[in-house]
């Protein structure tokens, strides 16, 4: 695996960015960070390309992959038709964390999209996605770079730790920025419908369309977004997500340490300093805190001794929508007092 990491020296770092795309322009795989996690990225016109990731990553052929563009136009080139709503989403959102899902024309492999009549596309907003599917003059597929099931990466090292030998090449550019995955948004019906909650908010998409309300039942019923029914971010060892007081959540570590649990804690700051427990993850002050340390925390503690993690709730308003997603896709065991 190539390792380029960049140094903020333009011309060392476009050397590189150009050794990158020209591995991607012949069918390799790249790692390369986006605002959101590190991706794993290959040219999506290539069915065997694209067929490398799912051996990397081990992921269900079943599950498509986003498609990464550098501008509108690129994107309008993959799909039948934008609706104007769309239009209005990528004017106020674009490049930025937010997918949309739309009818395709046939032109991306069909193992991108496996099989389905629509597409995931999304435009990244950091400049070295973007100079580097200018640079390949490419529609880049790019599930995030973890081994499937595991948390998403949002250090090179994550990517490193999961995929070091089955991939190409990786870019380093440190810490990723919102955290959490992209806003999965299907917009093949006259409303649009948030099949995955991620950095861009309901709330913020209401602003400017009106979003349907069928998402729970759409899950249930059919998964329309083939990745949900698939286990998610987990960790090493059981994790307990808690939706209670600090009491009680005090109450349910000491009555695990009694029998002889060690327990990691992976708590807001306010409530870590409140708390004992064998080993202690703070996730920040804010709820943006939490979603830009969430995968990393998870990380960390499935590298220690111990039997349980336990976890606080969030709020399900804003972005704690998807950080409350992905607790609950990663918990064993959810307890509600
Ligand atoms: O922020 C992100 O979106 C990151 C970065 C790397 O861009 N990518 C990412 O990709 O999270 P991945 O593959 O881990 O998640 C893609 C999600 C899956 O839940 C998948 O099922 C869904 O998007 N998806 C892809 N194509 C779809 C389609 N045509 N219809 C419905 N859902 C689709
Ligand atoms: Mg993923």
């Amino acid at each position: 695996m190539k390792y380029f990491k960049m140094t903020g020296n333009v011309n060392k770092d476009m050397k590189y960015l150009n050794e990158a795309a020209s591995l991607l322009k012949n069918g390799q795989v790249v790692a390369f960070p986006t605002e959101t996690v590190y991706g794993l990225g290959a040219n999506a016109l290539d069915e065997d390309a694209i067929n490398k990731i799912f051996v990397a990553k081990e992921r269900p052929a079943d599950n498509p992959l986003i498609v990464h563009v550098a501008t509108k136009k690129q994107l309008a080139k993959l799909v039948t038709h934008l609706p104007t709503y769309v239009e209005k989403l990528i004017e106020k959102f674009s490049p930025g964390p937010i997918t949309y899902v739309l009818k395709h024309n046939g032109m991306c492999a069909k193992n991108v999209t496996a099989g389905l009549s629509t597409i995931a596309i999304r435009i990244p907003d950091h400049p070295v996605a973007y100079e580097l599917i200018k640079l390949s003059d490419l529609p880049i597929a790019a599930p995030s770079a973890n081994r499937s099931g595991k948390p998403s990466p949002t250090l090179a090292s994550h990517v490193k730790d999961d995929l070091k030998n089955k991939i190409s090449a990786l870019i380093d550019s440190g810490k990723t920025g919102v955290g959490v995955e992209s806003t999965v948004l299907d917009c093949t019906g006259k409303k649009p419908v948030i099949l995955r909650h991620g950095g861009i908010t309901k709330e913020a998409i209401e602003t400017v369309v009106k979003v349907n309300h069928i998402e729970e039942q759409v899950e249930k019923e059919r998964p329309k977004s083939p990745g949900m029914k698939y286990k998610h971010y987990a960790p090493d060892m059981p994790l307990i997500l808690v939706d209670g007081t600090v009491d009680q959540i005090e109450e349910l570590i000491t009555s695990k340490r009694e029998k002889g649990y060690r327990i990691g804690l992976l708590a807001m700051k306010q409530t870590v300093n409140k708390l004992e427990a064998d080993e202690k993850v703070s996730l920040g002050t804010t709820e943006t805190e939490v979603a830009q340390n969430l995968y990393r925390s998870l990380r960390i503690l499935s590298k220690q001794k111990i039997d349980f993690i336990i976890c606080e709730s969030f709020s399900k308003k804003g972005v704690g929508k998807a950080i409350m997603d992905r607790l609950e896709r990663a918990a064993t065991n959810i307890i509600r007092y």
